[in-house]
């Protein structure tokens, strides 16, 4: 009965240092294909080539590393802010090996060649129906928790994490409906451009849910935490959340510009893309004045740190997304490396930030530890990975906005200025520098992998009990 009156913390804990393993393994793979697009030598054999490493490079950061983060931050949250022990018994730990399996699957596929080459979901069926049972056992297990609370109200992390976890559920089993004509090969149940728009309705709320909704529920938990106050304000968590959940959905289009898509719901993609502006800085506005009369703490705080400069590349990366969804600025950005400056302002940015400052809070309090090992070592992987992100997307954007023009400058008489083959030869410098960025916050991770090892090791892993009366939030 020991087990009954205390949280599950020995899911969070794996989930939490897979975290740490799959973000180096992710980042490994990033720095190799940016260094292949430097030395083409690099791509040394078919399954060590750019065209099969960048799905796996996609995979294992937003899966694996991303996926991971949130598994283990959604059972700490739910379990904390509901005083109640995970849902569902053997379920959460299924959900862990479930999904370790599905990434070792990926791995090896990938690399194979096997892939439905749709974006973010290039897995083939078989590994699709897995998805699918670890994801309903994850909902078991997260609302199962939600509705055995002890806490009167439903935490704002809660719908955060709630949503993503029920949007990812629709989205994944909408987009994979596929016709198997092997065990490694289907063809999508879609066509043409209803098959561009389901895909890029799912590959945008990908972005809305996966990487956006998930990550909102660890800021509005552990900046509180680590700052030591309230949520500036509860009212606007909760027009947040429906204003941006609402939005999100129908911004997809804006992925499709000129394409064969009809020109209303390009229009309505575009527009709902500028409005998103809205609530996504409503949240970021939120996370940041949770630290007035803390600001201090900055001065002192790496882990602090590293979550508000999360929220300031959040509020770039959706500032500038829905700048880039209107279609004239598009017309410039799309195709180049403009897209991927922005994208990695909201991976490396947000999203990585949000989760190694969430881990440098969560992993000493799982090993029974008030701290990290060494702080002084936090510090420096925050300055690395700050440095790294800034050298990325800055040679990205130049880069980008470069190739744009360089691809629709125009002779007097009407014949291209450049060809092709110049706007590549001319990107080099901007790649070697990308090159660089991404060293430095590969190297950040592996300060990480260090200090959480010298925090762990020989230490018992310890669950937390849950309060015997319903209370405030712990
Ligand atoms: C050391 C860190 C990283 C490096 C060096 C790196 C490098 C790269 C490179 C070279 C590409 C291909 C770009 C191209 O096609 O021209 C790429 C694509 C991508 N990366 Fe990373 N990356 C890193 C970290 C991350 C992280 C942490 C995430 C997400 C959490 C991420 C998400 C993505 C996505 C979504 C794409 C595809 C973008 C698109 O199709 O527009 N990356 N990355
Ligand atoms: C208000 C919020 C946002 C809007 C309106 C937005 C809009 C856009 C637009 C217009 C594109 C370029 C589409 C194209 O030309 O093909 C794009 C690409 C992308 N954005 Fe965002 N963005 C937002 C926030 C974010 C955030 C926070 C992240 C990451 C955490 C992100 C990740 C991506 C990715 C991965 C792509 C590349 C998709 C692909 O082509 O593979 N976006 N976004």
């Amino acid at each position: 009965m020991q087990a009954q009156s205390t949280y599950n913390y020995t899911v969070v804990r794996q989930f939490a240092i897979m975290t740490v393993v799959w973000g180096i393994v992710g980042m490994l793979v990033g720095v190799l294909i940016a260094a292949q697009l430097i030395w083409p030598d690099l791509n040394l054999a078919p399954w060590l080539s750019y065209g099969r490493l960048r799905p796996l490079h996609t995979n294992a950061v937003i899966f694996a590393f991303g996926g991971s983060a949130l598994f283990a931050t959604s059972y700490y949250v739910v379990q904390r802010t509901c005083h109640a022990r995970l849902f569902g018994g053997g379920l959460a730990a299924f959900t862990f090996w479930g999904w370790q399996a599905v990434i070792v699957l990926a791995a090896v596929t990938l690399p194979l060649g096997y892939t439905s080459s749709k974006e973010y979901a290039e897995l083939e069926w078989p590994i699709d129906i897995l998805i699918t049972l670890v994801w309903v056992s994850y909902a078991v297990v997260f609302f199962g928790t939600v509705a055995k609370r002890k806490t009167p109200h439903i935490y704002v992390a809660n719908w955060f994490f709630g949503a993503f976890i029920l949007t990812v559920a629709v989205l994944h089993l909408v987009n994979s409906a596929a016709i198997p004509v092997s065990l490694t090969k289907s063809y999508s149940a879609y066509a043409g451009v209803q098959d561009a728009m389901v895909q890029w309705w799912y590959g945008h709320n990908a972005v809305g849910f996966f990487l956006t909704a998930g990550f909102l529920g660890m800021m509005y938990y552990f900046i509180p935490k680590q700052a030591g106050r309230p949520v500036y304000s509860y009212r606007l968590s909760v027009v947040h959340f429906w204003a941006l959940i609402f939005t999100y959905m129908w911004a997809g289009p804006h992925h499709l510009h000129y394409t064969a898509l009809p020109d209303w719901a390009q229009s309505i993609g575009m527009i709902f893309s500028l409005v998103l502006l809205a609530p996504s800085w409503g949240g970021m506005i939120n996370g940041i004045m949770t630290l007035s009369g803390a600001w201090h703490k900055l001065r002192t705080d790496p882990i602090l740190k590293f979550l508000v400069v999360s929220l300031s590349f959040y509020g770039m990366s959706t500032f500038e997304g829905p700048m880039m969804s209107i279609k004239t600025v598009n017309a410039l950005s799309h195709y180049t490396d403009w897209t991927i400056g922005h994208v990695h302002s909201g991976a490396l940015g947000w999203v990585g930030m949000v989760t190694i400052g969430s881990l440098y809070y969560l992993i000493p309090r799982l090993f029974g530890r008030t701290e990290m090992h060494s702080i002084k070592l936090v510090t420096l992987h925050f300055w690395v990975a700050t440095i790294g992100i800034v050298l990325y997307i800055a040679a990205m954007w130049i880069a980008g906005v470069m190739q744009g023009l360089m691809w629709r400058a125009v002779n007097p008489d009407g014949t291209l200025t450049y060809a092709f083959v110049e706007s590549v030869k001319a990107t080099y410098p901007y790649y070697a520098v990308r090159l660089l960025g991404g060293v430095l916050y590969f190297s950040g991770m592996l300060i990480m992998a260090w200090n959480v090892y010298k925090t762990v090791v020989g230490q018992k892993a310890v669950d937390a009990q849950i309060p015997a009366a319903a209370g405030a939030h712990a």
